[in-house]
């Protein structure tokens, strides 16, 4: 094992060119590549700190960190490669690096603490077939890349070619030497060989050793629920920059309407302002106008946007580092909320009002959906939707009661990083069952979805569904809203839409 891309197919009728003089033409005239090192990032330095922190909790143990590698996504072509997130926190490795690339935490001699080593893919050297003929990974097809040196210098850690990984992994394992742990769901084929070489090594295998790695991965996970002050600054860019995609998409939402099947029109417009001022976007966007507003998920994209619609726009920029937002705004395309849909709205934003104000240290995660849900529950039953001879509290009874999920099934909250569900591995004690502390970021999102097709609610909701989402951070005293600077009140809300995505 050395490359974990999945393999592509060569095809039959490719001719290049590979005579010896050919390729000794290719590898002269080619000015000296320059040898200036660049500095080491703000993000390795937080990352280093990351990799303390995981050290204390495994001492004496080796932990295999794969990025992943590059995926199919038609014949020779390939997704655009994203690092597994575990990765990314212990790395500071951000946008698309490095794929193949394998990070591992040994034990130091002296018992204390773990040495880092990223086993990757270096810079090949112009004498290489690889520089101009492998159109994966060389510098005529996808550019330079660092070199071993380069990426030890911007990274803090040291660095070795993919080929001694083999071998770096299997060393000193055994029952008397050391044990060795991985973050399955990065690789799958990294996996494997790690479960190889432990059963080579004398190790146990099998469910002890899988139950190991996902205590790995649940450590990782939890580690991240509190944030470092540069991935609070991270995700305010992220939002930052969520909220000037969003005001694109308002001031598009005329030329959306006029051009028909609007849906996409104004995915285009957030993703464009996504890939420019970020990574791209954080997940798929939903852009969801009218009846696919009840769709939790929308993101076939495909409906036209009309005059008289509410627009659900649920997205997220992700930077370059890899941090997402997750916004929401609903929105009247014609700037005007009818009553049956302000009525819906005032309701949302009543719920969100409360889930906010249950953010703040101490609380638990499970109280702002407590708060909010609560809201909800409150307005059905004043209008009459729930069955009948239900009372607030019958409904809010967590094992018979319930009805009020029929609109709204999900949570209110989430964490939300390097992952827009982020800290899933994370248990429950920890999650929703924890306190709220200092450094969390979650979102705060009710809504509710009032299917086109669903009898058992009056006419005149039926197609509409609102959601508001806004990312907030927990401070030392409360919150702060991240996605404060977003309109959200009725009449913010249709005055940014009137104004064509100016805000006030
Ligand atoms: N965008 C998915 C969510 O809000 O959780
Ligand atoms: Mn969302
Ligand atoms: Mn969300």
């Amino acid at each position: 094992m050395s490359r974990v891309s999945e393999k592509q197919h060569k095809a039959e009728h490719r001719n290049r060119p590979t005579g010896e003089a050919f390729m000794a033409f290719m590898r002269e005239g080619w000015a000296p590549r320059s040898d200036e090192l660049p500095e080491l990032t703000d993000a390795a330095r937080y990352a280093a700190a990351r990799r303390e922190a995981l050290s204390a909790t495994f001492p004496g143990e080796r932990l295999v960190v794969p990025a992943g590698g590059l995926k199919i996504r038609s014949n020779d072509t390939d997704y655009v490669f994203r690092p597994h997130s575990a990765f990314a926190h212990l790395t500071g490795l951000g946008a698309d690096r490095e794929p193949d690339a394998v990070l591992v935490l040994d034990p130091l001699p002296s018992g204390e603490g773990h040495g880092a080593t990223l086993y990757f893919l270096p810079l090949a050297d112009r004498d290489s077939e690889e520089f101009f003929a492998d159109s994966r990974s060389g510098e005529f097809w996808v550019g330079s890349r660092p070199t071993l040196t380069s990426a030890s210098a911007e990274l803090g850690l040291s660095t070795r070619h993919l080929s001694e990984l083999p071998d770096a992994m299997a060393k000193d394992l055994g029952p008397s030497g050391l044990a060795v742990r991985v973050v399955r769901d990065a690789d799958r084929e990294v996996a494997t060989t790690v479960d190889r070489v432990r059963e080579q090594s004398g190790l146990s295998s099998g469910e002890q050793a899988q139950e190991a790695d996902l205590e790995l991965a649940r450590t990782l996970s939890t580690m991240r629920l509190v944030k470092d002050a540069w991935e609070v600054a991270q995700m305010q860019e992220a939002v930052e920059a969520t909220a000037t995609a969003f005001d694109a998409v308002v001031e598009h939402l005329p030329e959306a309407v006029r051009r028909g099947r609007g849906e996409r029109w104004v995915e285009g417009v957030f993703g464009l302002h996504a890939r420019h001022a970020g990574n791209g976007v954080g997940y798929d966007s939903i852009c969801a106008a009218g009846d696919h507003a009840t769709t939790l998920h929308w993101i076939r994209n495909t409906g036209e946007v009309r005059d008289g619609d509410l627009l659900l726009l649920d997205a997220g920029v992700e930077t370059d580092a890899l941090y997402t937002a997750d916004v929401t705004r609903t929105v009247p395309v014609s700037g005007r909320f009818t009553e049956p849909q302000r009525r819906v709205y005032e309701a949302v934003l009543e719920a969100q009002e409360a889930g906010l104000a249950a953010v703040r240290p101490g609380n638990k995660f499970k109280d702002v959906h407590a708060a909010a849900i609560e809201v909800i529950a409150r307005h059905l039953l004043e209008w009459g939707l729930l069955p009948e001879d239900v009372t607030l509290e019958q409904t809010l009874d967590a094992d018979e009661g319930q009805f009020h999920r029929r609109w709204m099934v999900h949570g209110t909250s989430h964490h939300l990083g390097l992952d827009v569900h982020d800290c899933a591995q994370a248990l429950r004690e920890d999650y929703v069952e924890g306190e709220l502390r200092e450094g969390m970021v979650l979102t705060v999102e009710p809504g509710l979805y009032f299917k086109s097709d669903d009898l058992l609610v009056p006419e005149e909701l039926r197609g509409i569904g609102v959601r508001i989402e806004d990312d907030v951070v927990v401070t030392a005293d409360g919150a702060r809203n991240l996605s404060a600077m977003l309109p959200r009140t009725v009449p913010e809300v249709e005055a940014w839409v009137r104004e064509g995505g100016r805000r006030r």
